[in-house]
């Protein structure tokens, strides 16, 4: 049992936002739910949870959306992460800390699949890196997972290159994936290891908030700062010129300046609006040129290539 490799040919549907986010309150579970189905007739077949996102309650909301569509457990790639423990729990004077301890892991994979009310993840994510990971508790704890039949796979998320190969190398299980931070707005994967490490172990990357969380579709900039606002709207700017040679729109030019990474990123797209759900998966087909890609990084960086 473990998710086929690469996992994903295009976009996958992160579910963060399903209960609220900041900005966007929370306004019931019936459009949480909605926004699952938008993805699921809309053809994504990953989804992207979390155990801390809305505090339990998007799991919950995966879980009731899948049920209310019988048969769709069998046809997504279900992703989750844990590892993270939140201030004040369980002492008030607790701080946010990450824990890779097994029994955490364990407990929150259980945790999550009474929350889902699902028999098991495909790809369980370490969610941020422990600062004291012992790799190989970490590589016994996923085996004891894998083969109890709760976890088909694994990988991690917004680790630094060599904390993730010291987990590799611990573990006798394959690290399918790295969630990372990825778009036109936030370039470092390019420059500091994180995508040439992928390539070089075939590990297939995937990219959060790839619009930068709106700054780089339609997102309100104005409670920006002068700098930062003037470096989007320049980001922006190149994005438009490159939508309309092809007819299209800034966040499917965003998407797709991704997927043409040899690495194979999955963009992991967090609206919850039913039409920009289906709507981004135009950039499945788009086809940028090296000219088109290299214009839009140049003007991600702000500076000329060497
Ligand atoms: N591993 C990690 O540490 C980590 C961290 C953060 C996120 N994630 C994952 O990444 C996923 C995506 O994150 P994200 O939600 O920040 O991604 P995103 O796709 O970059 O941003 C989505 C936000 O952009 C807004 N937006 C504005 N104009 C839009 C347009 N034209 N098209 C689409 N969206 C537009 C959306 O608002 P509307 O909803 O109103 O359209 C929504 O608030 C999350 O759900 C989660 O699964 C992982």
């Amino acid at each position: 049992m473990s998710v086929p490799r690469p996992f994903s040919k295009g976009l996958a549907y992160g579910c963060w936002r399903l209960a609220g986010s900041e900005g966007a309150p929370r306004t019931s579970d019936a459009a949480g739910r909605a926004a699952v189905h938008a993805a699921l007739d809309a053809g994504y077949t990953v989804f992207d949870l979390a155990d801390i996102y809305g505090g339990g309650e998007c799991e919950r909301l995966f879980g009731e959306a899948l049920r209310e569509r019988p048969g769709s457990r069998e046809r997504v790639t279900l992703v989750t992460k844990c590892g993270i423990r939140k201030t004040g729990v369980p002492a008030p004077t607790d701080p946010v800390r990450y824990d890779f301890s097994g029994a955490y892991i364990r407990e929150c994979v259980d945790a999550s699949l009474h929350r889902m009310r699902v028999e098991s993840i495909d790809l369980l994510l370490l969610h941020r890196p422990d600062y004291l990971m012992d790799p190989s508790e970490v590589a016994g704890v996923f085996v004891q997972l894998h083969d109890a039949g709760k976890v088909a796979s694994f990988g991690v998320s917004n680790f630094r290159p060599m904390h993730f190969e010291a987990l590799r190398r611990a573990c006798p299980l394959p690290l399918v994936t790295h969630q990372i931070e990825i778009s036109l707005a936030h370039v470092q994967a390019f420059e500091d290891g994180a995508l040439d490490q992928c390539l070089a172990e075939g590990i297939q990357p995937m990219a959060w908030s790839p619009l930068a969380r709106g700054a780089i579709a339609d997102g309100e900039l104005s409670g920006k700062d002068a700098a930062e606002r003037a470096r989007i709207e320049r980001i922006r700017a190149a994005m438009d010129l490159v939508a309309a040679e092809h007819g299209t729109t800034r966040p499917v030019v965003a998407l797709a300046w991704l997927l043409k990474h040899p690495a194979g990123i999955v963009p992991v797209v967090g609206t919850v609006n039913p039409a920009r759900i289906a709507g981004l998966r135009a950039a499945e087909s788009l086809r940028l040129s090296r000219e088109e890609w290299y214009r839009l990084f140049e003007a991600a960086r702000g500076a000329r290539l060497p």
